[in-house]
């Protein structure tokens, strides 16, 4: 098998990268070790940046997210039992956020894909990549039970945390920063309107809750918990309770309860990959970095890697130049470091440390009535959750 872009994976960087050589008329494809129906239905966030709905709009990927995202101008802070409105398009100059889930977006990307695009091959398991230094890299992998070789004049590894593609690069040339945090968040679906119309972060001594949506009639939900927590150890009441009590507010603001449909736990960790480049095989998304999913930078940064690629890749078969090719590790990863940033510091102000001081109370709180109460730190947090401008 031979192609131009050989593309290991198909969550959101995979699929949108696909889909982007596709409409520039650069053939690809995509191998995925899962299948359809588990890529389908997996859980992960649900916010889209501005620059990631502008993208998808562009890539004729967003007819359903149009019809069924829900566009959100702000979201709420809570802490001392206060709310604080963060109005997005005030600060930002008109930027906002779409709430549709990462499921949601792969789904219509695989229909696409299926309907017009280069091969998707499900139970496709990338096994090596090799030959990232030479003119022509390959996948090897192993589909329907065979082994067989993609010959690509690039690979792409959109593999997620878990891939081989990062591999490709040898140990003496990479980099590895991380960091590990000593909680997890114990996330909820549930059958029940949302209890309010835009996200509500809440920082609370008892430690950190969300409270999301997934549509008009589903809401989704976190609560922080100790790393290494077992979601079968919470029934569900007593994840309402104590989502109760972590958003508790001195109005008359009430939480709607309703039958949880699903419940699992996701570990939180920063990690970087450097360089996201070695000869002709790029990482992008999941492949190269992690953020905690405070702020929910994972998606948009996937989304912001292959949209740098695709224009290199383009650039270079128009012009001949390769000027932007070679710049994409640098020009990504300076995207990455401020989202990694920004994740940080919203998960370092709402969560509560185990070994967490009077001290460290004190000074999240002061850090949460510094954004409440001066534009400037509001107009921060604004400019990084719409997030920065694509290029
Ligand atoms: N061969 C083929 N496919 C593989 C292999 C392999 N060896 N290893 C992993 N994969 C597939 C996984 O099954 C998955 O479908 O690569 C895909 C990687 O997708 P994601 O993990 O969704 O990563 P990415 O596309 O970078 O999207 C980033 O996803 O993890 C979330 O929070 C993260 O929102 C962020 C987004
Ligand atoms: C979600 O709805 O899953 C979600 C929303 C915001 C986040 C993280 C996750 O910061």
């Amino acid at each position: 098998m031979r192609t131009t872009v050989g593309i290991i994976g198909a969550g959101p960087a995979g699929l949108l990268l696909a889909r982007l050589l596709h409409n520039a008329g650069i053939d690809s494809v995509v191998l995925e070790s899962r299948d359809r129906d588990y890529v389908e239905h997996r859980q992960r966030a649900g916010i889209l940046e501005q620059g990631t709905v502008d993208v998808l709009r562009e890539a004729g990927a967003a007819a359903r997210m149009d019809r069924e995202g829900i566009g959100h101008d702000g979201i709420e802070l809570r802490f001392d039992r206060r709310r604080h409105r963060v109005d997005f398009p005030a600060l930002t100059g008109g930027r906002s956020v779409m709430v549709y889930a990462q499921t949601e977006v792969c789904k219509d990307l695989i229909a696409l894909q299926l309907a017009a695009g280069g091969p998707l091959l499900f139970e496709a398991e990338a096994l090596a990549v090799e030959g990232a230094e030479t003119p022509s890299p390959h996948v090897r992998f192993r589909h329907q039970g065979r082994e067989d070789v993609l010959e690509c004049d690039y690979v792409v590894g959109c593999d997620g945390f878990w891939g081989v593609a990062r591999k490709a690069v040898p140990a003496d040339v990479s980099r590895v920063f991380e960091r590990t945090y000593p909680f997890g968040w114990l996330g909820i679906l549930a059958d029940v309107p949302p209890s309010h119309d835009e996200l509500v972060y809440a920082r609370h001594d008892r430690g950190f809750a969300l409270l999301s949506m997934r549509s008009p009639t589903v809401t989704r939900a976190y609560l922080q918990v100790p790393a290494g927590t077992d979601a079968a150890d919470w029934s569900d009441e007593e994840i309402w309770d104590e989502l109760d009590r972590r958003l508790e507010t001195d109005d008359a603001w009430t939480l709607k309860r309703g039958p949880v449909t699903a419940k699992s736990v996701t570990p939180m960790r920063s990690h970087v990959h450097e360089p996201m480049r070695h000869g002709r095989v790029f990482l992008a998304g999941d492949a190269a970095h992690i953020v905690p999913p405070t702020g929910a930078k994972g998606l948009n940064l996937a989304v912001g890697d292959v949209v740098t690629l695709a224009r290199a890749l383009v650039e270079l078969r128009d012009t001949g130049s390769d000027a932007r090719l070679e710049a994409y590790s640098a020009t990504c990863l300076r995207r990455v470091w401020q989202a990694e940033r920004f994740s940080y510091d919203m998960t370092t102000m709402l969560h509560r440390a185990p070994d967490a001081t009077g001290f460290d109370d004190r000074v999240q709180l002061a850090r949460l009535d510094r954004i409440a109460t001066a534009r400037s730190a509001e107009t921060d947090l604004a400019e990084g959750y719409t997030g920065f401008p694509l290029d």
